[in-house]
Order: C-alpha cells, then structure tokens, then sequence
C-alpha cells in the first residue's frame, strides 16, 4: 500500500459551495484499528449528506470529529486491502459495499437495542472523515457487505445509503403492507427511487410527488402508480420566513387541493406518508395522510423547524415517526434484494474521480434524477460485473 493517496478533502476554512469546498489533497493512507478495515475504493456513491457538510450547514461537520480535514463519502464499492486485529469474516482481496453506520462495538445498544440508538453511532464519510472520495478509505468490519455480483463497480456504490434508509423508513418503521397507499415526496430522487421499487415489491400504490415531467416518467418506469406535480402546488409550500394570516390561509387552501389529488390519485388518503422535504412540505403531509396512518421522516432538506396543525394529528391518531438510516442486519438484508434484482440502483451520471465537487453541486442545485456515482479506482464504466444480472435502471429517459 503506498504512504499517500488522492482525496477529496473538506477543510472548515473552505466551507460553502460545493464547488469550491472540495479540493483534491494528498493525504496518508489510513491505518486500520482493532475491526478496522482498509477498503481500496473502485468507485464512490454521491449522497446529500456531503453537501451538507460542503456547506458547513445546518453544523460544520468539524463538530461531529476531531479531525482537521474531512473526507467524506459515504457510499463505496472496493477490494478489501487490509484488515486490522480481530477481523475474521473479511480478507484481502474481497469485493465489497459499505454500508455506511458506525457504532462502537463497547456500548450496550449495540447488543441488544439498534446500534442506531448508541451513543457513538455515527455515519461513515459525514460524521466521520475517511470516507470514499479517497483511493482508500477506512471503516468498521461490520460495515461491510458482500458487493452484488451482476452490478459494475459504479451500480453498487450508487444505493446504499438511500436505499437502506428507505428500506428501514418503510419496512421496519410502518410496516409496509400489500395494499396500502403511499405518498412519496421527492420520488425521482435518491430516497425516493428505493421507496418507489419498495412499495412495487411489497404489493403497496405509491403515488410519487416530482418537479419535472422527466422526473415523472422515471417514476411510473420505478413502478409508481401515477405523480403528481409540485410545481402546481407552489403556494402549499411553507417558506421560512414568517406569513401574513391571509397568505397561512391561501397556503392551507392549496394544503387541501393537494390532498384531495393525492386522495384521487390513490383511490383514498395515504397510510404512509414517506417525507425528508422538512418544512416546505410537513404541515401538508400530517393533513393528507389517514386517520391512524403514518408520517416517517428522515430529514428536512428545506428546513428543519417544523409547523403543523396539531390538531389534525390528535383528532385523527396519526402518528410521526422519526428515522434515521439502517443497522447492519437491515442493510444486509436489503442488500439481499439488490443481489437477487428484486430492487435495482437508479443511476444518472457516473463521473470521475475529478468531478467529485461538481457531482455535490449537481446535486445541490437539483438537476440529477436518481444517484451519481463517481469513478475512483475502476478506469472506466461497466467494470467490475462477475454475473449475469439486470444491472442498473438508467435514469436517463428513454435510455
Ligand atoms: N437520515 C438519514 O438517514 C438520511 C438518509 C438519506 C438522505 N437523507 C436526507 O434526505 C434528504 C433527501 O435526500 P435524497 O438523497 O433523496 O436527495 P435528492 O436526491 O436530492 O432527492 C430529494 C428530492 O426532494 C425533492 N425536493 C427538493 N426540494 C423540494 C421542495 N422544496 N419541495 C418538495 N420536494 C423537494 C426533489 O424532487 P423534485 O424536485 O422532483 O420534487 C429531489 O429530487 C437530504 O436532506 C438528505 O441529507 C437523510
């Protein structure tokens, strides 16, 4: 292993746009620990998480670690190159995903409650630094998940951190059941492309909510029941900024046209209502889903304050419900769909290894449907597959 190696370094004196945040440095090559392991990385998956910490916002990444720099990078496919004191199950040579939770292996919770709820959880390449826009990076065993054989190197880094979300958002926190109805915001984008296949898998309508008719059509192909588009609703949206009563009532006004589509759509209101779009859209999911149905949510994209009418989910017993990524048993077997073509990784771009800042800011300023991944080790495209297999769905229309 050489002493040094290309990464894509986050520094807090740099912090901001993407573009400019990211910068290319050379930098030691990791050690592993006890239970470590050092991955080489053959190709990176681009997630939202590193343009938050690009940004420094809503907190600077440099309070979650004592590190001075940050690589991020929270999806990785590679080849195991070494491993640390302790590891049994992996070796050398090995062809891997990382799913991207840490935990420490000395806290109780992780025994016996959801290694989500320890202390030290953490999440890999946001959280952390040594993530996988890096020749090689750093993670726990238990990180490791045997890398789908029919996928390139480029499908299998695109999925996992959206994909194990949306698995334990639906299968684990609402209980996902044939025949129920499901809303779905953001539905062309990295979440939303897993909830979709998850929905079509368990035998659920999805109705997707979408900015574009490209979006829209990727949607129905991902097995959506129909879409609806946002850009109709623009007055729905909170904003963050205090209103006028005139405009709250205007706002509620088209809450209600919106859900009165989704009902129609449906063929009734939504048992689960599937969120991360935070303050824009919140109040209108607690409206729209059914009495005693769910609202999970993972994140809040367009703001984290929070406003409802309370009243709608007491009257009603709707329920909220927090959720944050996956534990190893979920991701694996999640993986196990992934393996077995059940649910497929939805790629839009692959880039190289120079266009690490770009891909943030793509992303940031939301022009990709789907995931971007982004060439490290593997020289070009389309290698890396062992096994015959579907591959991955292009989110290129038409493609
Ligand atoms: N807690 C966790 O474990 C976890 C895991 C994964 C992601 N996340 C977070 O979840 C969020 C989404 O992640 P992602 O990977 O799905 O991102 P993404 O690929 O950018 O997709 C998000 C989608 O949200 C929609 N959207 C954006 N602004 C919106 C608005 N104002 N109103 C309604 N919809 C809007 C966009 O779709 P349209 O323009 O088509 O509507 C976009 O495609 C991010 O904040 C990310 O950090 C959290």
């Amino acid at each position: 292993m050489p002493e040094t190696m290309d990464a894509w370094v986050i520094r807090e004196e740099r912090q901001g746009k993407p573009i400019n945040a990211f910068q290319i440095e050379q930098m030691e090559v990791p050690e592993p620990g006890a239970m470590e392991v050092i991955v080489r990385v053959m190709a990176a998956g681009v997630n939202y998480n590193n343009v938050w910490a690009a940004l420094g916002e809503p907190v600077s990444v440099f309070r979650y670690h004592a590190e001075d720099h940050h690589i991020g990078g929270s999806d990785a496919s590679g080849i195991v190159e070494r491993v640390g004191p302790g590891v049994t199950r992996w070796k050398p040579g090995d062809e891997v995903v990382i799913h991207c939770n840490q935990a420490s292996y000395e806290d109780p919770e992780v025994h016996g409650l959801d290694p989500m709820a320890a202390p030290s959880q953490k999440i890999w390449g946001y959280e952390t630094t040594w993530g996988s826009f890096a020749e090689y990076c750093k993670v726990q065993a238990q990180q490791l998940l045997p890398k789908p054989a029919a996928l390139t190197w480029e499908e299998a880094a695109s999925y996992g951190l959206t994909y194990f979300t949306a698995y334990r958002m639906l299968v684990k926190q609402t209980q996902l059941q044939a025949g129920q109805r499901v809303l779905v915001w953001g539905a062309a984008g990295g979440l939303g492309v897993f909830a979709l296949q998850l929905c079509r898998l368990a035998g659920a309508d999805a109705v997707g909510v979408v900015s574009s008719n490209e979006k829209a059509e990727l949607c129905r192909e991902l097995g959506a029941r129909d879409t609806i588009d946002r850009t109709e609703f623009a007055g729905m949206m909170q904003p963050k900024e205090p209103e006028a009563p005139d405009a709250v009532k205007a706002r509620k006004k088209e809450s209600r046209r919106f859900c009165k589509l989704v009902e129609e759509k449906l063929g009734g209101q939504p048992d689960i209502v599937f969120e991360h779009v935070g303050r824009a859209t919140f109040a209108t999911s607690v409206l729209a889903v059914k009495p005693f149905g769910a609202v999970v949510t993972c994140a809040a994209t367009t703001g984290y304050d929070l406003e409802f009418d309370v009243r709608h989910l007491w009257m009603r017993q709707k329920r909220i419900i927090g959720s944050h990524f996956a534990n190893a048993y979920e991701c694996n077997r999640a993986n196990e769909l992934i393996e077995s073509g059940a649910i497929r990784p939805v790629l839009w771009r692959t880039l190289g290894f120079d266009q690490v800042a770009e891909a943030h800011q793509l992303m940031k300023d939301n022009e990709h449907l789907g995931k971007i991944a982004i060439l490290v080790g593997a020289e070009s495209e389309g290698l890396g597959k062992t096994a015959d297999g579907p591959g991955a769905i292009r989110a290129e229309v038409g493609a």
